[in-house]
């Protein structure tokens, strides 16, 4: 039995993560938290809002499952990574934020399984289990506005952009889908998960959705991941690692597919290329991109900024911060803090 602590048990990950533990006899659920709606009752420790280090010291579980939006998520992938207890990752904002404190944890905590949640980066991460990476690419749906020039954007809603074509994701991660900025995090993702540099992590799109992510080698060969977008089989993964379990999840059916693979329009959809940039920038880079991102992101979904000014807004806080790099959390979240309070500047 693998007792499992759920943090963000109430959003789009965490409720398909319910149902793939109770599916499986295997898998207890021993501790859940969510960020303000109540959960009490959900497992035998819940918590909502604040740091969930005290409940996860108390419930002791076999794994962690990061499930929780954004920079919040931070604790959780700290606590796991420095008792070395195995941490399935759906949270990519904290190691994003955090990667270079979040890999000292994890050598502090004698390293881990670190396991992936984000379809694709599991994807290769089972695809690297043939051979040592040469190459990573990330495949992308390229989102709902595919295809559309910047003049086709500027008056698009968050309604139309929450409108993906191929996944039913919370908000945040679907507005980043349409920006392409969710590709961007996941780039500094992959740098921080399989050590290699930023040159050689690439990205196509591949509108179905279908192959999720491949590994090229030295040989010239590549080994690809496909299937269905269901999170449920990514999560499935994660816990029951290094075995897989059924999931209600159908065999593709290959006959009926058409796979295409298309280059990113990194110039309309100028998020990537920020990404990718603050990413090999290192420092907090990536921390401030992404903190710039998920108020730029918030605005956006409440009406107060369209969708273009994401990207300018974004990009004008990375112009403005130092950058420098982080000796510990608080400066971490000192940097956090301050690329929030610029984002505030640039847009007044
Ligand atoms: N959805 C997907 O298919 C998918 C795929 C790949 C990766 N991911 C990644 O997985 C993570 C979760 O995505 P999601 O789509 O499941 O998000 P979501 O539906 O918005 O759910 C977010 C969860 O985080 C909790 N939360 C929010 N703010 C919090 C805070 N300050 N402290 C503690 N908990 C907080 C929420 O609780 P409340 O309900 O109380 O607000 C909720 O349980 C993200 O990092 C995302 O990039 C998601």
């Amino acid at each position: 039995m693998k007792r499992v602590a759920l943090l963000g048990a109430t959003g789009s990950v965490g409720r398909q993560a319910i149902a793939v533990i109770a599916a499986n006899d295997e898998l207890e659920l021993v501790a859940a938290t969510s960020g303000s709606t109540p959960i009490d009752g959900l497992a035998p420790l819940t918590q909502t809002g604040g740091d969930p280090t005290d409940l996860l010291e108390r419930a002791a579980p076999d794994v962690v499952l990061n499930a929780t939006v954004g920079f919040a998520g931070l604790p959780g992938t700290i606590w796991a990574l420095e008792h070395g207890v195995p941490l399935a990752l759906a949270n990519k904002e904290s190691l994003v934020a955090a990667g270079d404190l979040a890999l000292d944890a994890r050598r502090r905590g004698g390293t881990g399984p670190l396991i992936p949640v984000d379809s694709e980066h599991s994807a290769l991460f089972q695809c690297a289990l043939a051979g040592e990476p040469e190459a990573l690419v990330l495949t992308a749906s390229g989102g709902p506005f595919r295809g559309r020039s910047a003049s086709e954007l500027s008056d698009v809603t968050a309604a139309d952009a929450l409108e993906h074509p191929t996944w039913s994701m919370g908000a945040k991660i679907t507005i980043d889908s349409a920006t392409l900025a969710n590709k961007g995090l996941e780039v500094i993702e992959a740098h921080y998960l399989f050590g290699l540099p930023y040159d050689r992590i690439e990205v196509v799109v591949q509108p179905t959705s279908v192959v999720h992510g491949l590994v090229r080698f030295r040989d010239g060969s590549a080994v690809a991941h496909v299937g269905y977008p269901d999170m449920q089989v990514p999560i499935s993964y994660a816990l029951t690692y290094p075995e897989r379990a059924p999931t209600p999840v159908p065999p593709l059916d290959l006959t009926s597919l058409t796979i295409e693979f298309h280059e990113p329009d990194v110039d309309t959809f100028r998020m990537l290329a920020l990404a990718r940039e603050a990413g090999e920038r290192g420092g907090t880079f990536p921390c401030a991109f992404n903190a710039a991102n998920e108020v730029a992101v918030s605005a956006f979904l409440d009406g107060r900024i369209g969708f273009l000014d994401i990207a300018a807004l974004v990009e004008d806080v990375l112009a403005r911060v130092d950058g420098g790099p982080a000796r510990d959390l608080l400066e971490l979240r000192e940097a956090d803090a301050q690329a929030r309070e610029l984002m505030e500047t640039v847009w007044a």
